[in-house]
Formats: C-alpha cells, sequence, structure tokens
C-alpha cells in the first residue's frame, strides 16, 4: 500500500514514480539525499509534489556518507580488481538504509530503486533492504516492466505529462552516477571497449595534459585511520573529501578507464573520476607504512581483496564485512601521523611522512651510517644460514 522510492528526481526515477502509483495503486514517499553528488536536491520536492507525493524526505548525508562509509572502507585500502575505488558501490548501503528507516517512519510495506537488472547496484540495495528488513517488498520497476529503451522511456514520460529536462544528466550520452567520493560513466558510448572516451566525457578534472605545470603540495594529518586534517587546518570528513576532490581535480588526478567484472556475471566498461580519493588512499598507505607492524600490513593487504569484493557486490551489511572491519579498526589505532604530497600533472607522490607519536621507523637501525650497535650485522649471518638449511639440504639431493 505504500512504497519508499530512492528518488533522484531525473528522469528516470520520475517515470518510476508514475509508474508506481499507476501500476501498484500505492501511495509513493519519496527520499532524495544530497550524497555530494553536486547537484541540487531541494528540485525534487517540486518535482514530487507535482506527482502527487505528500511524505517527501529530502536529506543532506554527506557527513555520514564519508565518515560513516568511505573512511571505514578506506581504512581497508580497498581497490576492486586492482583498480576501482569503489565510489558507487560504497553509496548504496547508505540509500538503502535510510529507505529503510523511512520505510519503518510512513509505515510503508515496500522499497523501490532505479537500478536496472543487469547490474550491480539492484544487488547492493536490495541486499541491504533485506539485511535491515527481512520482511520488505521490493519493488525493481527495470525488472517489470516493458520501457526496455530510451525512447519508451521518453514516449513514457511524455504521455504521462512528466518535465523531461534534455539539459542535465538526461541529455548525457552516458549512464552516470556521483557522489563525494567519485563520479562514473558507463553505457552508450563507452559500449565498445576499444574506443577512447571524448574528453568531454570527464567533469571533474582537468585532463594530466592541461593541469597546471607547477606541482602543488598537499599536507594530510590523520588520526586512528581517518583524515582529519589538510595543511593544518582540521576538517570534518565531506570536508576533507570536498577540498581534496578540488586539488586531485585540478590537477588531472583519479581518472580510471577499466573493463570490470560484474557480480552478476558480465564484462563492463565504465570510466570514473575520483580525485579525492585517489590522493586518500596513497596518503594513508604512506601513513601506514611508518606506523604499521610488517605483519599486520600484510596481513591486511591479503584481506584487502576479499574486504573490496564484499563492499562491490553489495555485503556491507553482512556478519563478514563487519568481522573484517572490526579487525582493520583495530588496526588503524595506531595509525597517527602526517604525510606530505606533491600533486603533479595527474600524479600523487608520497615525499614525506611522519608520526610523533607512533612512527616504528628507528633511524639509529636503519641508518647506512655507524649505528652505535643498534643492530649487529653478524646476527644476520645465523638468520640467514637458519632460513637457507631446507634449501642446501634440497638442493644437496638433486
Ligand atoms: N560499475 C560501477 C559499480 O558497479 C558503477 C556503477 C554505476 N551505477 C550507475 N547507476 N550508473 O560500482
Ligand atoms: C544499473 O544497472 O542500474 C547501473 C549499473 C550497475 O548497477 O552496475
Amino acid at each position: 500500500n505504500k512504497v519508499v522510492l530512492a528518488f533522484s528526481g531525473g528522469l528516470d526515477t520520475s517515470v518510476i514514480l508514475k509508474w508506481l502509483q499507476d501500476t501498484y495503486q500505492c501511495e509513493v514517499v519519496t527520499f532524495t539525499a544530497d550524497i555530494g553528488q553536486g547537484e541540487e536536491v531541494e528540485p525534487a520536492r517540486a518535482k514530487a509534489q507535482q506527482l502527487g507525493v505528500n511524505e517527501i524526505y529530502i536529506e543532506d548525508l554527506r557527513e555520514e556518507f564519508v565518515r560513516d562509509f568511505v573512511f571505514p572502507m578506506f581504512r581497508a585500502n580497498a581497490i576492486y580488481e586492482g583498480e576501482y575505488l569503489l565510489g558507487t558501490s560504497i553509496a548504496r548501503p547508505l540509500i538503502a538504509k535510510r529507505q529503510i528507516e523511512i520505510a519503518q517512519e510512513t509505515g510503508a510495506d515496500a522499497v523501490s530503486h532505479g537500478a536496472t537488472g543487469k547490474g550491480n547496484d539492484q544487488v547492493r540495495f536490495e541486499l541491504g533492504y533485506y539485511a535491515l528488513q527481512p520482511e520488505i517488498q521490493i519493488i525493481a520497476p527495470w525488472r517489470e516492466w516493458d520501457l526496455t529503451s530510451r525512447e519508451k522511456l521518453l514516449k513514457y514520460a511524455e504521455s504521462h505529462r512528466i518535465p523531461v529536462e534534455m539539459k542535465k544528466k538526461e541529455g548525457s550520452p552516458y549512464s552516470m552516477d556521483a557522489n563525494l567520493l567519485h563520479i562514473s560513466y558507463e553505457g552508450r558510448g563507452l559500449e565498445n571497449p576499444a574506443v577512447e572516451p571524448e574528453e568531454s566525457m570527464w567533469r571533474w578534472s582537468v585532463s594530466p595534459e592541461n593541469a597546471p605545470d607547477t606541482a602543488e603540495y598537499v599536507e594530510i594529518e590523520f588520526k586512528c585511520g581517518d583524515a582529519v586534517a589538510l595543511n593544518g587546518n582540521l576538517m570534518t570528513p565531506a570536508q576533507v573529501l570536498t577540498t581534496l576532490n578540488q586539488l586531485g581535480g585540478k590537477h588531472g588526478i583519479g581518472r580510471l578507464d577499466l573493463v570490470e567484472n560484474r557480480y552478476v556475471g558480465m564484462k563492463s566498461r565504465g570510466c570514473y573520476e575520483t580525485p579525492g580519493g585517489t590522493i586518500l588512499l596513497r596518503a594513508h598507505r604512506a601513513v601506514e607504512s611508518i606506523t604499521m607492524d610488517r605483519e599486520v600490513a600484510h596481513l591486511k593487504d591479503e584481506l584487502m581483496p576479499r574486504y573490496a569484493a564484499l563492499i562491490y557486490n553489495g555485503y556491507w551489511w553482512s556478519p563478514e564485512r563487519k568481522t573484517l572491519q572490526a579487525l582493520i579498526d583495530g588496526t588503524q589505532q595506531d595509525v597517527n601521523g602526517w604525510v606530505k604530497l606533491k600533486l603533479y600533472k595527474g600524479n600523487v607522490i608520497v615525499v614525506g611522512r611522519g608520526s610523533r607519536t607512533h612512527s616504528l621507523f628507528d633511524e639509529n637501525v636503519a641508518t647506512f651510517e655507524d649505528d652505535a650497535g643498534a643492530y649487529n650485522q653478524a646476527d644476520a649471518a645465523g638468520f640467514i644460514r637458519l632460513n637457507a638449511l631446507r634449501l642446501r639440504i634440497a638442493a644437496k639431493i638433486k
């Protein structure tokens, strides 16, 4: 009888809204969140009102998004298939959570989203819904209706007097998704993975060729694995990412053109801009490099692809993700320090790092000069001989 729709205010979800009302004769509650996609969310109110919606939720979730989703993921240094920083993947669990909460507040028994039946997003939304509300009804219009092409969608919009603005995303020749961590482009003009995307596709960054000829330095301070200050200025998580996005975009940092494996089984070509995230990942690893025990760091690196796949495949709310997160968060207590980076034409170059309180770097031990007995080089002979023992025994019988 009542359904909570994740509503962007764009063409697709406007058609979905109308379609839900007509097909299910149900009341629709809309939920629109600002997670840093860089578009006004307020216009969604007028659009929803126009379509007869009474309960309209519009929320600024930028801080929660970065603090409770992006930052925990970055503590793991998560990267999917060696390259993808999971910008879309990490936003879905938050949307799912708020939709379920709103369903509970408004007495709705169903939720709906605008993801297609061919992608990852449907899985991420719906695993989230079920994990948080086991009896929830889910309506995925893209899997049900016969509006199988752009044209049919536009026709439906026209015949139901849904306003279509061709100037924004609707007019873009790509399927796009954006939040504070990234902007993504898929489909249409990108469907041939052999062909380079047009320069005009990229919205957040200049090309490295067009980036400034002078490098820019930035210093990032970390506390328990999270970035807390830039160039000495304390900032909230969303402020950190917003500022790093501007800096990175200006220097052509964080572009990616990737063929990835979707959870549903197909390969898909996507382009991404993750300027701030690309800087943050480098910076975080640099602070870990000086504060984290070797075996802990290596263990973390072994678990990372598992963790990244969990996020990619939509298992944020699963017990295995929470278990891994507890382990990862435990390792971050010692990750306190600073890193100095140079940004230059698409590159993020670490030029210095340190920690007043947690550095494991011992200059006396590491020095090539006289270490005054801090390290006994003679010890190394026995260390190597014992490690070589099995190699020598095996070599002897050959
Ligand atoms: N391929 C990326 C992922 O699975 C991006 C998906 C973009 N989603 C979208 N609705 N355009 O995370
Ligand atoms: C979609 O299918 O809605 C977007 C792509 C994806 O979810 O992977």
